[in-house]
């Protein structure tokens, strides 16, 4: 796969690969079950005329390892579906089972437990703290998890390492180019090794050649174990995604007839 990338990507430099992923859940996916099930999942925001409806009737299976692409127009919910997926949101209607466990039963506590364990985010804008060096920024996530300082120090220079941005790790996010800030993005959505990594347009804000180095990233991590689920405009990621999710006006629908279906 990697060398179809260089193909269609051209000059991009590969990512070191070997990324810590893991491999298995916790608890709950004995039964070989999805990783990920929703049910009916309605989202909706306001009340009355105000009312406006990002998600409805959602019925979406992502199998652990797993390279899924989510996309539609502008507002059509894929955010929103993101957001729910990486427990930062609640559906207002319909079922969640992440490893077999109902998140909506979770308390809160074990809900941001969950996400902080086991699901990496890459967002469009970075969102890395401005006042934060790149390898402060990395250790972030960590400081969630209890480790010791010595394996968190060790854990960060790894991954900041094998994003290549090592030599910048005491740079401020406003001292790096965009390509550069979205490698220090990959390096903390994965310093924890979670199960399941979320990117929102992650090449948005990219120009071409910083975009190669991003997609091979998420290619190799795929390659690796992870799970991953992506929403994205460019058609250039059907080549890594092989199973797109077509969101229209908040439902999960069939692709335009014509469009181009994945690369097997
Ligand atoms: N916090 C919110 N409050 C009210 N409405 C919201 C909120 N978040 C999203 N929406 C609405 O839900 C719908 C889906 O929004 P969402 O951001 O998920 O779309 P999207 O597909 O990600 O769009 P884009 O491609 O522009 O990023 C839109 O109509 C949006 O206005
Ligand atoms: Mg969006």
């Amino acid at each position: 796969m990697l060398a179809r990338l260089a193909r269609l990507f051209g000059r991009g430099r590969s990512a070191q690969a070997d990324f810590t992923v893991s491999s298995g859940g916790p608890a709950g996916d004995a039964d070989g079950g999805a990783l990920i099930r929703l049910r009916g999942v309605d989202r909706a925001f306001g009340r009355g005329v105000s009312r406006n409806i990002a998600l409805q009737g959602v019925d979406l299976e992502i199998e652990r390892g797993e390279f899924i692409g989510v996309d539609g127009p502008s507002g059509s919910g894929k955010t929103t579906l993101l957001s729910i997926l990486g427990l930062l949101d609640t559906p207002t209607a319909g079922s969640y089972l992440l490893n077999g466990r109902a998140v909506e039963e979770m308390p809160a506590s074990q809900r941001a437990r969950t996400r902080n364990r086991e699901i990496g985010f890459i967002f469009q804008s970075f969102n890395l703290i401005g006042d934060m060096t790149a390898f402060e920024n990395v250790d972030l996530p960590l400081s969630y998890l209890g480790l010791p300082g010595g394996e968190r120090r060790d854990r960060v220079t790894e991954a900041l390492e094998r994003v290549g941005m090592a030599a910048k790790a005491g740079s401020y996010p406003s001292q790096l180019s965009g390509g550069h800030q979205q490698r220090v993005a990959v390096a903390r959505a994965v310093v924890g090794g979670p199960q399941i990594l979320l990117a929102d347009e992650p090449t948005g804000n990219l120009n071409s050649d910083q975009a190669s180095v991003v997609i091979q990233m998420l290619a190799e991590l795929h390659e690796a174990g992870s799970t991953i689920c992506l929403v994205t405009h460019d058609p250039r990621w059907r080549e890594v995604t092989r199973r797109t999710v077509h969101l229209f006006d908040g439902r999960v629908v069939e692709p335009a007839a014509g469009a181009a279906e994945p690369v097997s």
